[in-house]
């Protein structure tokens, strides 16, 4: 029963709270393929404050083409959003940014230097999952000369990362974040992501954590991750960005 993951109880040892923020979310209803509804966003917003988080930056995607999402509408969005979340008596910092998907459409954006940014910082991008994209390190640097302080979202993610490592490493040389899903850490995508994230943990590479939270089942698979032994071994061990956001 999917709706029970909103009822189970939170083990105490089994928080995010060390965390504070959360950077990576699709919970604004109706604007990508995250949260279909407020009852969802309340709900899965009311669940991370009992997970331990106290903000929560509102990443929707941003691409040329599927999600064609406009920054001053989203913001308006996020807004509305605030005001439901504290009508319903949630406590819970919403702050605002974006994931930018970095596709044939991305060059226009730098024209217009128009993005949504974590504190007006960071600036979350993916890449596409199957294929690499030529002049990658070039478009990072002229990124970052444009004041944009880069955050890569779920490396472990990138199938052709697997067989070129060079790829990653050459990008935080650069000077790139990276962004790990929890769920990756517990194999929610591929049971390849848990030896990426490993990788990126003992390499020092894993700047943030995020829930990437989508739905239901994300949500059902993030609560289920806080509670895995190994999980929490790294939660213990490393330190991480969020934090300080
Ligand atoms: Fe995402």
């Amino acid at each position: 029963m999917i709706f029970d993951i909103f009822r189970k109880k939170i083990d105490p040892n089994g928080t995010l709270e060390v965390l504070k923020t959360d950077i990576h979310s699709h919970l604004i209803p109706k604007v990508d393929d995250g949260s279909h509804s407020y009852d969802f966003s309340i709900k899965s917003i009311r669940r991370m404050a009992e997970l331990g988080y106290s903000k929560i930056c509102l990443t929707p995607h941003f691409q040329s083409y599927k999600f064609k999402n406009d920054e001053d509408d989203i913001l308006e969005r996020a807004e509305k959003l605030r005001q439901v979340i504290a009508e319903n008596n949630i406590k819970m910092e919403l702050i605002v940014g974006g994931e930018y998907l970095v596709d044939s459409g991305f060059r226009k954006r730098l024209e217009t230097n128009r993005f949504l940014k974590m504190n007006n910082q960071y600036l979350l991008i993916e890449f596409s999952f199957n294929q690499a994209i030529l002049g990658i390190n070039e478009l990072v640097f002229e990124l970052q000369k444009m004041g944009h302080e880069v955050i890569l979202a779920h490396p472990e993610r990138y199938i052709y990362f697997y067989e070129h490592p060079e790829i990653p490493k050459q990008l935080k040389d650069q000077g790139v974040y990276f962004q790990s899903n929890i769920t990756s850490f517990t194999g929610f995508y591929s049971k390849r992501t848990i030896v990426e994230c490993n990788k990126y943990i003992a390499n020092g590479w894993t700047d943030f954590l995020g829930t990437d939270i989508h739905n239901s089942i994300y949500l059902e698979a993030l609560v289920k991750a806080c509670q895995d032994r190994k999980f929490r071994k790294i939660l213990d061990t490393y330190q991480f960005l969020n934090n300080t956001i």
